[in-house]
């Protein structure tokens, strides 16, 4: 597929990028800075609506004019790019950044009829990673029916777009997908980062607990660009454990203890529930940080 995607020189669009030229997509990366990456890329800014329905729409590479049958139109819009927290810059310019960009690619992809959309939405809608507090979820696991009231202006974008994407696609029909990204961990951080998780649990609990390895988000990007017909949907993206060494009956026991526990969970099971996404558009993780670090 023909893939125009944007924030492809982040962290996670990276890794995104690279799964997705593996399994044969022809990728577009459209950002504010390059990626260092070999892929066709448009230094835009997606803030611009007129950026962004350009960038759409033009010739991307030299080799594109050879043919001289005009400008190949897109399969599918996979949107990365975004203020990914708070506390980068203000609260309001996070918000303002994220609902714009999302409204601008949304919009002209529809109105290029374009007939897939994926859009990175996040774990912290549900309001637990960046409230002023120590706020637990309504029940474990987190599924996606669980309440979406965020108090943070980061979360409060992604949940705008995500009122956005299915507004745009009950007019349009477009098959619009959500993925609400857990913790994006690339491989070399396992060794950084884990040890210190195992040390702690208790570093986990803004994050519910969970991660999802980088690769396995291109895998889940490429599973939906590979089903067709859902409509709106969103999908809670995690990997099937914990990012802890405890079990999950230590971690109710330990910082679950006033919360609803939905159904009997497996030792090592995320309590950032992934089931629709692998039932719906096949999404199977096989990375975990337990390979790397026993
Ligand atoms: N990293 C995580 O743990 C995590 C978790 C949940 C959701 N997400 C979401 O996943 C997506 C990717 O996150 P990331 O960690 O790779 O972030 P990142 O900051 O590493 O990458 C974001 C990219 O978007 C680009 N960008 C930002 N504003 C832009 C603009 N106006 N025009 C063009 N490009 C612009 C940046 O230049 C950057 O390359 C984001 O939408 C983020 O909110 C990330």
């Amino acid at each position: 597929m023909r893939v125009f995607f944007t924030g492809g020189s982040g962290k996670a669009g990276r890794h995104a990028i690279t799964y997705l030229q593996g399994q044969g997509h022809h990728v577009v990366n459209a950002d504010l800075t390059p990626s260092g990456l070999d892929v066709s890329e448009l230094l835009i800014d997606l803030t611009d609506a007129g950026q962004v329905i350009g960038a759409m729409s033009q010739f991307t590479d030299f080799h594109e004019l050879d043919a001289g049958t005009g400008v190949h139109r897109y399969d599918a819009v996979v949107h990365f790019a975004a203020v990914p927290r708070v506390m980068i810059g203000t609260d309001g310019e996070c918000f303002r950044q994220n609902t714009l960009t999302t409204y601008n690619v949304i919009e002209a992809a529809t109105k290029l009829g374009i007939p897939k959309i994926i859009f990175a939405s996040s774990e912290t809608t549900y309001a637990v990673c960046f409230a002023d507090r120590e706020l637990k979820p309504d029940y474990v696991p987190i599924d996606e029916d669980h309440p979406t009231v965020p108090h943070d202006s980061y979360a409060m974008s992604k949940v705008c777009n995500e009122v956005t994407a299915r507004s745009f696609q009950a007019r349009t029909g477009a098959d619009i997908y959500g993925l609400r990204i857990n913790n994006v961990i690339e491989p070399h951080e396992y060794e950084t980062m884990f040890p210190a998780f195992m040390d702690d649990p208790a570093l986990r609990r803004r994050n519910i607990f969970a991660y999802i390895d980088a690769r396995d988000l291109g895998h889940m990007v490429d599973c939906c660009l590979k089903t067709d017909g859902l409509g709106y949907e969103v999908f809670n993206v995690s990997n099937d454990d914990m990012s802890v060494g405890i079990t999950s009956d230590e971690v109710i026991a330990r910082f679950y203890q006033d919360v609803p526990v939905k159904r009997q969970m497996r030792p090592e099971e995320t309590f950032y529930a992934n089931d629709k996404a692998k039932r719906m558009v096949g999404f199977a993780p096989k990375h975990s940080w337990r390979a790397v670090l026993g």
